[in-house]
């Protein structure tokens, strides 16, 4: 049976071209910098986003908490909004790495509340209240369904951090889709951060990696707390490699994702028991109500004809278009969701 793998854009698997580029990598020990490959990248990818320096990372994880860490101080604390990555799926990583309390802000339908975030800011002269030490935004935003913060947005955040004084971070995992859906350049997407984190495992289609941008300062720390934690890997060019394939190869490609995510979210959405609110199709997930204690019931009969999905909640299943799936595979996909409605 043809499986149609819709859980996220992590899991494409590297083609033949990109295999190829792999074992005809140059590589060196990167942990004593002699990489060419990783450090060309690293280069490469700063460039783009107009930032100092780059440092590749085992993974998006790694990235946000490493960018966590270096920017901020025990006891003090991170806002970022509700659904944010570092707050919902890194396993309280922040509290760990780093000896912080995340504050979540709830803004509704809404990402990022200006008003919100400013009451939220706390000071260091209130000894009641841990202070700010760093706003988290992330764009495109995975759990809200691939919401895009608009740059309107993200010059509200930014006047608010600089006026008190408080350094900004994206975790940009898929910032890839934020610009190829609105075209505003990585370049301006750089203004507005002190750190970025990219991650080349989701809608690029590389096996592995992230990266952390910043000012030379903030990537000299960086590389002291990857070390620390276990990250300096060795003959990384291989992967950094694949990551100059999918950027020369894949970035484009992503148009076709997200015409995906638009045709298959209209068409489910006409079927009965679906509702899709298609405004926050923007990119390429597709966030799916289902009804109360439905989303696994409904997942397990979508596997049955070879559907793969995940359920977020007990009434919200997410897919996600990558790579692997052409327009075949959406019509078939939105067969499939014709189908099991009537079972
Ligand atoms: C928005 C966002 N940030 C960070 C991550 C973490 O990436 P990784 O799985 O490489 O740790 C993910 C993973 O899906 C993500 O969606």
């Amino acid at each position: 049976m043809k499986i149609i793998d819709l859980r996220s854009d992590t899991v494409t698997q590297p083609t033949k071209a990109m295999r190829k580029v792999i074992a005809n990598a140059v590589v060196g020990d990167d942990v004593l910098g002699d990489d060419i490959t990783v450090n060309n990248l690293q280069d490469r990818i700063a460039r783009m986003f107009e930032m100092e320096a780059g440092l590749f990372m085992a993974s998006g994880t790694m990235s946000n908490q490493i960018a966590i860490a270096i920017q901020t101080q025990p006891g003090t604390e991170i806002i970022c909004d509700k659904n944010a990555h570092i707050y919902v799926y890194e396993s309280a990583a922040p509290s760990i790495i780093s000896g912080v309390q995340i504050k979540p802000l709830d803004c509704g339908d809404e990402i990022f509340n200006l008003e919100m975030l400013e009451k939220n800011i706390s000071k260091w002269d209130d000894i009641h209240h841990a202070p700010t030490t760093l706003i988290a935004v992330e764009n495109t935003n995975n759990k809200a369904g691939g919401i895009i913060l608009s740059l309107e947005k993200l010059k509200g955040i930014k006047k608010i951090a600089d006026k008190n004084n408080i350094p900004l971070h994206l975790d940009g995992a898929r910032i890839w889709n934020a610009h190829i859906s609105t075209g505003v350049s990585f370049k301006e997407y750089g203004k507005y951060f002190d750190t970025i984190s990219v991650c080349f495992s989701k809608g690029l289609g590389a096996p592995v990696g992230s990266m952390l941008l910043g000012t030379k300062r903030h990537i000299e720390k960086a590389l002291r707390k990857r070390k620390q934690l276990g990250g300096g890997m060795r003959q990384i060019g291989l992967l950094a490699a694949a990551v100059d394939y999918a950027l020369n190869n894949n970035l484009e490609k992503m148009k076709d994702d997200h015409r995906h995510a638009r045709y298959f979210a209209e068409e489910v959405n006409k079927i009965s028991g679906f509702e899709i609110n298609l405004k926050n199709v923007q990119s390429n997930i597709v966030i799916i109500k289902v009804g109360k204690d439905n989303a696994e019931k409904i997942t397990n009969k979508l596997e049955k004809f070879g559907l793969k999905s995940l359920s977020l909640s007990d009434s919200i299943i997410r897919v996600v278009f990558h790579l692997h799936i052409n327009d075949d595979d959406t019509e078939d996909a939105i067969k499939i969701f014709k189908k099991i409605k009537n079972i």
